[in-house]
């Protein structure tokens, strides 16, 4: 069985005070629901003080991005240790802004993915295609490459540590969602290209999580495809009750 998750990605939203508060409201009207992980991912600043203020609640907290390296001269950057240090276990990888602004490759990726694991963290890999790429009719491609050149070659016992994140480049932040249909067909077709390679067994017990311009409104209907299995969630998870709206969503 898999798990169904709703994660918030806050990107580069919230400083201290701004965290306390989304985090009070958050905590306030949280309704545990067993079947439903919940993970909020503050910036590298508030990740500390997020753990530690939902230390006592059921609900994860996630890093937004990490160093593949162990430590050294890298100004700037965090490591995989630093973040398991102050309890963070789950990293978001290959966000599509990390790609396009940050240019990511899909071989540092595998790297940062090496480290994630290596550290025992949790990883939530994304993918997802430009609008160009869908209208040229190669999303499927892009998405398979992406997976192949970025997580593929991971160990079969290594992806109980992993989740995917389908993310349509062109469904961020517009408010264009993808259909549902969209997202179910996408979602298939991952998890076929990960049975393919590891067994439909595993494949099965894999979280693939949808994201682009989930909101209260779409969320139930996007859930409810057979291979969706939650949302990473952007704009939407800077509200508390519109992120809620989304965790009940299921
Ligand atoms: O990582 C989630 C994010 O990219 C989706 O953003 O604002 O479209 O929900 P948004």
């Amino acid at each position: 069985m898999r798990d169904k998750i709703v994660a918030g990605n806050w990107k580069m939203n919230n400083d201290l005070a701004q965290t306390e508060d989304l985090l009070s409201n958050i905590k306030k009207s949280y309704k545990k629901d067993q079947d439903v992980r919940v993970i909020v991912a503050p910036s590298f600043t508030n990740l500390h003080h997020a753990f530690e203020s939902l230390r006592d609640s059921s609900i994860d907290v996630a890093a937004q991005n990490m160093n593949e390296n162990s430590d050294g001269a890298y100004t700037g950057e965090v490591s995989a240790s630093m973040l398991t240090s102050i309890g963070v276990k789950t990293v978001i990888l290959g966000h599509s802004e990390r790609r396009a602004i940050f240019k990511e490759t899909d071989a540092l990726l595998a790297k940062k993915v090496d480290a994630a694991l290596e550290n025992d963290m949790e990883v939530i890999f994304c993918c997802g295609e430009e609008l160009n790429e869908r209208k040229a009719e190669k999303h499927f491609d892009v998405v398979k490459s992406q997976l192949e050149k970025g997580i593929f070659h991971v160990s079969e016992g290594q992806w109980n540590k992993i989740v995917i994140a389908y993310e349509p480049v062109w469904a961020i932040g517009t408010g264009e969602t993808a259909s549902p249909e969209q997202a179910q067909e996408m979602h298939a077709f991952i998890r076929k290209t990960i049975a393919e390679k590891f067994g439909s067994e595993l494949a099965n017990n894999v979280a693939i999580l949808y994201g682009g311009s989930v909101k209260p409104g779409n969320a139930q209907e996007i859930f409810a495809k057979e291979d969706v299995d939650g949302g990473l969630i952007g704009g939407a998870s800077l509200k508390a009750e519109d992120f809620l709206a989304i965790v009940e969503a299921f």
